[in-house]
């Protein structure tokens, strides 16, 4: 199929996935702000969830299911570990009713709701909604990605020592901390500075639009990156794992860049190369 046909056939399943977010954007924002930490639970070390998000993640199944009984879907509450490496066969989407349950919980944005749409092993289709400023960012694989329904592009800064970085910082298992403050080290003292915003599918929409040169993190799920990852690469960019292979969805590490960046990123990342949590 050619990029404009393939385009046009998944727009369809994008407005789907964008009314899906905007609705499950408005039930997230009702509550925000008002969560009593009794309403919240924890799945693993600092690893939290609330009704909200299961609430959220219900209502956007129901939509998706609706619309296309055939897909299935991949969605972060409730998960079986099986489905965290399975390739789909046929559609699936991917799905994570709140990226940056932590920020929401504390009643500070931004948090988003990320919906992605997958085809075999390749992600076709991604819609990013940040919550607060019901900001959409949105991609067809071939037709571009879009903020509010205008073309972005990522960023054109050529050097890390002009550029400003995303990060997430390790939060669930500690063993590989020292590496990752060697390798944060070089790049606070080598960039304009790095930023922590607590909402991956967030700092990926952000590197899409050019307000971040990169993002790196270790630890991710297919649900945090997989819209924010081809957000990044229609806007021209390039994602990859720290050994540089592209479709780093299952791979627990992501480099995104503005492109111009990534030799560097990887060059600076090498102690973190085998870091897979
Ligand atoms: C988390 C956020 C955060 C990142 C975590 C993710 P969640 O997602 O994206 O920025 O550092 O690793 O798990 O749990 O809020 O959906
Ligand atoms: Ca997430
Ligand atoms: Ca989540």
């Amino acid at each position: 199929m050619s990029s404009t046909s393939e385009a046009r056939t998944y727009e369809h399943a994008r407005d789907v996935a964008v009314d899906a977010a905007l609705q499950a954007g408005r039930l997230v924002r009702t509550h925000a702000g008002r969560l009593r930490e009794v309403d919240v639970r924890h799945k693993g070390v600092h690893d939290l969830v609330t009704n909200v998000d299961e609430a959220s993640q219900a209502l956007i199944t129901r939509l998706l299911r609706q619309a296309y009984p055939d897909h299935t879907v991949l969605a972060e509450e409730g998960v079986h570990s099986a489905a965290l490496v399975e390739v789909a066969d046929g559609h699936r989407w991917i799905i994570d009713p709140i990226d940056g349950t932590t920020n929401f919980t504390h009643g500070l944005p931004p948090y988003a709701v990320s919906i992605a749409l997958q085809r075999g092993a390749e992600v076709v289709l991604g819609v990013v909604l940040e919550v607060a400023h019901e900001e959409l960012f949105t991609v067809i694989r071939g037709d571009g990605a879009y903020r509010n329904g205008v073309r972005i592009r990522v960023s054109q800064r050529p050097t890390l020592d002009r550029s400003l970085l995303a990060t997430g910082f390790p939060y669930r298992a500690f063993s590989h901390v020292d590496s990752y403050l060697r390798v944060f080290r070089r790049f606070m003292q080598e960039t304009r500075g790095v930023r922590r915003l607590g909402a991956a599918a967030i700092d990926l929409a952000y590197v899409a639009c050019g307000r971040f040169d990169g993002f790196f993190e270790t630890g991710l799920n297919a649900w945090d990156v997989a819209a924010g990852a081809l957000l990044v690469e229609e806007a021209g960019g390039r994602v990859s794992d720290y050994h540089n292979a592209p479709n780093p969805l299952f791979k627990k590490q992501i480099l995104a860049t503005n492109g111009s960046l990534h030799e560097a990123m990887l060059d600076i990342l090498a102690p973190m190369r085998d870091v897979v949590a």
